[in-house]
C-alpha cells in the first residue's frame, strides 16, 4: 500500500446524509482522483464519518473507477456512537454489515476499533473480531486511540494480530515518540510520552498517523489567532519547516512535516485529511522526501522548544 493515505473523514463535504447531492459527489470524485493519480492506495473511513455519508458516497468513488476495489486497502472503524463508545458484539456486527452495504464491498482490508471502550471486555471485543476475519468480512483487525496496556489486553484475547494503531501524532502531538521531560511543549502528559511508537516497534503493528498537519496549522497556510495557547510553538516550529525549504527542493511546511513522520523507523502511515485535489498533491509529493537525521532534530528541537541534551 501507498506510505500515504487519504483520510476520508470529510469526503462527503458534510456530516448530513440527506443534504449529499450532485455537487458532493462530484467534489469527492475529484478528491478521489487526485489521490489514486498521485499513487494513494490506501484509504481511511469510519461508519460515523459524515454521519455515513462518507462511505456511502465512496461507493460512487469506486464506481467512478471500475476495477479499481482490488487495487486499494479499504479501512473502516467502529464502535463511537452519538455520545458514548459500544463494542457490543451485535454493535459490532450490525455496524459492519451497514459499512460493507455502504461502500458496496463484500470484505474491509482493515477493520479498527475506533476507540477504547471502558465498559468492554477485551475477550468479549476480540471474540467478535475473530469471528468477523473467519468469515472474511474483514482482512485485519486494527485500533485506534490506544494506549500501550489497553493494546496488549486486546492482543490477549485476540487470535488475529493487531496490525495497526491509529493515533493522533505530529510535530504539534509529540506524546507517542518520546519519554521526554515534563512540561516539553507538544506533550499532554506528565512523563511527557505515551509509550505508543515503541510499542508499534516491539509488536510490529503499523502506526497510523491522525491529524499529521495538526488541522492546519503545520501547512503555515493558516493565521495563529493571538489567544491560541500554542501560538509560539506553532510560528517556531512552521518557521523551521520553512528554514528546511531550500535544502528540499523547496519542499513546503506541510510536505516536510509529512517527511518528518515518515523519517520515523515504525515506518508511520500519515492520513492526510483533504478534499481539495492541490492539497491532496501536495501532501502525497512528501512521499519522496528523505529527511536527514539532523534536519529531523533541528524539527523536533523547534518543536519541543527544548535543545536536545
Ligand atoms: N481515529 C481517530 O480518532 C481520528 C480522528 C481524527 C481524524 N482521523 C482520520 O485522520 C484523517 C486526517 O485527520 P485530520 O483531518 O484531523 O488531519 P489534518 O490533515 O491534520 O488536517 C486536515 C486539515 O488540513 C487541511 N489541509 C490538508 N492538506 C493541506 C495542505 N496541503 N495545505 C493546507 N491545508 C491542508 C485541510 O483543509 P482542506 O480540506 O482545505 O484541504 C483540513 O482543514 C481523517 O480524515 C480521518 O481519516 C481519525
Amino acid at each position: 500500500m501507498s506510505r500515504i493515505a487519504l483520510g476520508c473523514m470529510g469526503l462527503a463535504g458534510t456530516w448530513n446524509p440527506a443534504e449529499v447531492g450532485p455537487e458532493h459527489r462530484k467534489n469527492a470524485i475529484a478528491a478521489f482522483e487526485a489521490a489514486l493519480e498521485a499513487g494513494i492506495t490506501f484509504y481511511d473511513h469510519a461508519d460515523i464519518y459524515g454521519g455515513t455519508a462518507c462511505e456511502t458516497i465512496f461507493k460512487d468513488c469506486l464506481a467512478a473507477f471500475p476495477g479499481i476495489r482490488e487495487k486499494l486497502f479499504i479501512a473502516t472503524k467502529v464502535g463511537i456512537r452519538s455520545g458514548y463508545f459500544d463494542h457490543s458484539p451485535d454493535y459490532i456486527r450490525q455496524s459492519i454489515s451497514g459499512s460493507l452495504d455502504r461502500m458496496g464491498l463484500d470484505y474491509v482490508d482493515l477493520y479498527q476499533i475506533h476507540r477504547p471502550d471502558p465498559l468492554a471486555h477485551p475477550a468479549e471485543t476480540a471474540a467478535v473480531l475473530d469471528e468477523l476475519v473467519e468469515q472474511g468480512r474483514i482482512r485485519a483487525v486494527g485500533i485506534s486511540n490506544y494506549f500501550p496496556q489497553q493494546t496488549l489486553a486486546l492482543q490477549k484475547y485476540l487470535k488475529a494480530p493487531i496490525v495497526s494503531n491509529q493515533i493522533s501524532i505530529s510535530l504539534l502531538r509529540l506524546d507517542p515518540i518520546y519519554e521526554g521531560a515534563e512540561g516539553v511543549a507538544g506533550s499532554s502528559t506528565a512523563r511527557g510520552g505515551d509509550g505508543v511508537l515503541d510499542q508499534c516497534l516491539e509488536l510490529g503493528i503499523t502506526p497510523l498517523a491522525y491529524s499529521p498537519i495538526a488541522k492546519a496549522w503545520l501547512s503555515g497556510k493558516r493565521n495563529v489567532p493571538e489567544d491560541n495557547p500554542r501560538k509560539e510553538q506553532i510560528e517556531r516550529t512552521v518557521a523551521a519547516l520553512r528554514e528546511l525549504g531550500p535544502a528540499y527542493n523547496d519542499a513546503t511546511p506541510t510536505q516536510l512535516a509529512v517527511a518528518w513522520l515518515l523519517r520515523h523507523p515504525s515506518r508511520i502511515i500519515p492520513l492526510v485529511g483533504s478534499n481539495n485535489p492541490t492539497h491532496i498533491r501536495e501532501f502525497a509529493a512528501a512521499a519522496t522526501i528523505e529527511l536527514s537525521r539532523t534536519d529531523w532534530y533541528k524539527l523536533w528541537v523547534a518543536a519541543r522548544g527544548v535543545r536536545a541534551p
